[in-house]
């Protein structure tokens, strides 16, 4: 199939909007603060960037090299170029799933989080202990969050189906350099709280010794789950891209816009964790139950709270939708549905399956999977396991496997770009990250 006929995602617009667009999302504002805050800060900072440089780098070049090689979905791409692989697509299309399963439950906080901020609800209150008892009566309450994350579901899907994707990618451009504008404001506002800078020492001073086996393999999930790597995403995007995209630009340029949103995600919720007196560890609902403090200490609150809760669901939606195209564009090519068939088929099923997410966390709060509820075990399975899973058997694919010529064409737009870095490149893709990801599996399973 010629990726004329596919969608039109990407169209004119640059393939670095695309892919950052599915990169930044509540992964870097949402999760990587949680995560951090649970696992030491900056120690955890420090490992975050260097698996960020060293392994999701590469590996974001060697996802596009095989999507664009192929110019197909996931499945399909690794079954072109080599028929045994396409476990590695599988891998992906499961992975994408499970994650959109909780990552639509935290969209619809998102979105309600806006509609309060817009009625004035989140103004109201203005201590640690009334948000956080505002955000447990709405997670726990039966109906609210399924309504929202339903609203943000159908949404995405309809983004899909439609094929507006063109509208949105045009809108992102404007918006995301906007929620970069405010986080910087934000940032600001939140390190003259009292206390800012004890949670800015928090943040950003390594202690090494709260490191163990599971703060790297958290460190080393949390790179892939922000970059969107290891299931297939970039695969499925780069089969979208133009022949002359220059595929290591535009890897680079997403993973410095992506790892800059997280830290400045960082530099924004720490110090008001430690102003407002908030556990750093608190998980999940770290950010919302932090940043209406922050708001609620600036002039014209509820306008920075809209904006910036706006600006977050645009965020979640470029990243939601690049989740959902990974099992729409995998139905519509190889069970040959019609893409609309294809788009509501994965829209019911993760309708079901966030349901069940949004209710672990209240009334089927009784339901464990190895002691987590389901929405943690959702997180916990794809972030630490599937995605660095499909990381390492992509190096294994692309470092050993895959013909050289195919990644050498890839890399250097069939030989008109240099390529200076290719031994550094090759040596990472085949030995250092494996090996890595390979001793930092055997290492939490106790091997040493
Ligand atoms: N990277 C996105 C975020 O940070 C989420 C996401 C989109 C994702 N596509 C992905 C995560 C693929 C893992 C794999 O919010």
């Amino acid at each position: 199939m010629k990726h004329t006929q596919r969608a039109t995602l990407g169209g004119k617009l640059s393939a670095v909007l695309v892919a950052a667009g599915s990169s930044v999302g509540l992964g870097n504002i949402w999760r990587f603060p949680y995560v951090a805050g649970d696992n030491g800060g900056g120690a955890f900072l420090a490992i975050y960037i260097l698996c960020v440089l060293i392994i999701g780098l590469p590996l974001m070049i060697a996802e596009f090299s095989v999507g664009r090689a192929s110019h197909k979905n996931a499945v399909g791409a690794y079954r072109a170029l080599d028929r045994k692989w396409s476990f590695l697509g599988y891998n992906g299309v499961l992975a994408a799933f499970l994650i959109l399963g909780f990552y639509f439950v935290v969209s619809g906080w998102t979105a309600e989080y806006m509609v309060h901020s817009v009625t004035g609800e989140l103004a109201r209150y203005t201590t640690a202990e009334e948000y956080t008892a505002m955000f447990e009566r709405f997670i726990g309450s039966p109906w609210r969050p399924l309504l929202y994350t339903s609203v943000f579901i159908l949404a995405t899907h309809f983004i899909i189906a439609l094929g507006v994707q063109k509208g949105i990618e045009r809108s992102a451009k404007v918006l995301m350099p906007l929620l970069f504008v405010i986080l910087v404001a934000l940032a600001i506002h939140s390190l003259l709280m009292p206390n800012g800078a004890e949670g800015l020492k928090f943040f950003l001073k390594p202690d090494f010794s709260k490191i163990g086996p599971a703060t790297v393999l958290t460190a080393l999930g949390q790179a892939f789950f922000s970059l969107s790597i290891g299931i297939g995403t970039m695969v499925t995007y780069a089969s979208y891209f133009k022949p002359e995209t220059n595929l290591r630009h535009t890897a680079l340029n997403v993973t410095i816009l992506d790892t800059l949103v997280a830290l400045l995600a960082g530099i924004v919720i720490f110090p008001a964790v430690f102003s407002v007196g908030i556990e750093p560890s608190s998980g999940p609902s770290l950010v919302f139950i932090t940043l209406p403090g922050i708001f609620n200490g600036m002039p014209w609150s509820m306008v920075w709270s809209s904006v910036f809760f706006l600006l977050l669901i645009v965020a979640a939606l470029t990243s939601t939708i690049s989740l959902h195209e990974v099992i729409t564009a995998y139905m519509h090519e190889e069970w040959h549905l019609s893409r609309k068939a294809a788009a509501w088929a994965t829209t019911g099923a993760t309708m079901v399956l966030a349901a069940l997410a949004s209710l672990s966390l209240g009334v089927l709060n009784g339901w464990k999977i190895c002691g987590l509820n389901l929405f943690d075990s959702l997180d916990y399975l794809t972030a630490n396991i599937l995605l660095p899973a499909g990381g390492f058997f992509t190096c294994i694919f692309v470092g050993w496997r895959l013909d050289r010529k195919v990644l050498e064409a890839q890399v250097t737009n069939d030989g008109h770009l240099p390529f200076r870095i290719r031994k550094v490149f090759v040596f990472l893709l085949r030995y250092l990250c494996p090996a890595v990801l390979l001793l930092v599996f055997l290492d939490n399973l106790g091997a040493f």
